[in-house]
């Protein structure tokens, strides 16, 4: 009890301390107070079924995209600095959130020859260690994360702690929440060639961020969403870029989640749609 008082505590005041967070603060507040919450955030049952009807799994989708086979998961390929990761993750004080589909990460990350990616959600870092895996065999690499700060941790500083240091050089965190931070990481470069999508899991902050983040991707660059099968967002977005998705389905700590990608083919706007 006194614990979780104090980590009350120590919560509200690494808000309190950091007034750029003040404007998810006042969001986080009105939510809590007056339910932010709409019918599409309980959508998940009808997303699901919508995912399962089209799932495959990840070596499928791997071909589908790269017309290649994943010789062996990128666990394997980088086994020390996988086991390296694992054991800074082992010294984190806290725990925080679950890793997306690496192994699609990174065989879509190389397939593109991507330079520029962009991806919203760090936590450990795990995706963010698939992309750089990737990335950092190309000329001028970087990787635009953005992540609300773990307030509990204070300076923030386990935040990413998969990624090691020499990798370091090619990636930039923000560590705000998306509304502040993604317009920011989307200035910093005209396009982008993969976008990783792994943060504000809400249908709200996923039909307000998608678009964003469609609209910076190349013609042939790929987005990629993961737990697609949470709300219908991903499902509705497909129909205002009018493309057909691709759904992963992979194993989670719940029995099956969702991943979707969308291949970008033209560079018409996001349709404003009424659901
Ligand atoms: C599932 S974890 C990301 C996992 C990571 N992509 C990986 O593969 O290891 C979700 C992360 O999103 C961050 N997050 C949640 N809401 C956010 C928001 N509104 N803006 C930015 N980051 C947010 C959380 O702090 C958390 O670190």
């Amino acid at each position: 009890m006194a614990i979780s008082l104090q980590k009350r505590v120590n919560t509200i005041t690494s808000y309190i301390v950091r007034p750029y967070t003040y404007p998810f603060l006042l969001r986080l507040i009105k939510t809590t107070l007056f339910g932010g919450s709409t019918s599409l955030d309980h959508t998940q049952d009808k997303a699901t079924i919508w995912c399962r009807r089209r799932a495959i799994n990840t070596t499928e989708a791997i071909h589908k995209i790269t017309g290649c086979e994943l010789l062996a998961p990128i666990s394997c390929t980088f086994e020390s600095i996988f086991k390296q990761a694992e054991s800074r993750i082992s010294q984190c004080p806290q725990k925080m959130g679950g890793a997306g589909n690496l192994d699609l990460i990174y065989s879509i990350a190389h397939y593109l020859k991507a330079v520029r990616v962009i991806e919203t959600g760090v936590a450990y870092g795990w995706s963010s260690l698939a992309i750089l895996l990737a990335i950092s065999k190309q000329s001028s690499p970087c990787l635009i994360s953005t992540n609300l700060h773990y307030s509990r941790y204070g300076d923030d500083s386990y935040v990413g702690c998969a990624v090691p240091n020499d990798l370091k050089q090619f990636w930039t965190i923000l560590r705000e929440a998306d509304r502040i931070a993604l317009p920011k990481a989307l200035a910093m470069f005209p396009e982008y060639d993969l976008c990783h999508y792994d943060s504000d899991k809400t249908y709200g902050g996923r039909i307000w961020a998608y678009p964003l983040l469609w609209q910076s991707l190349r013609i042939g660059g790929c987005f990629v969403s993961d737990d697609i099968g949470d709300n219908l967002a991903f499902a509705h977005f497909c129909k205002m870029v009018r493309t057909n998705p691709i759904v992963v389905r992979m194993p989670s700590s719940t029995g099956e989640k969702y991943v979707g990608i969308l291949v970008k083919r033209d560079r018409l706007p996001p349709r404003q749609i009424m659901f």
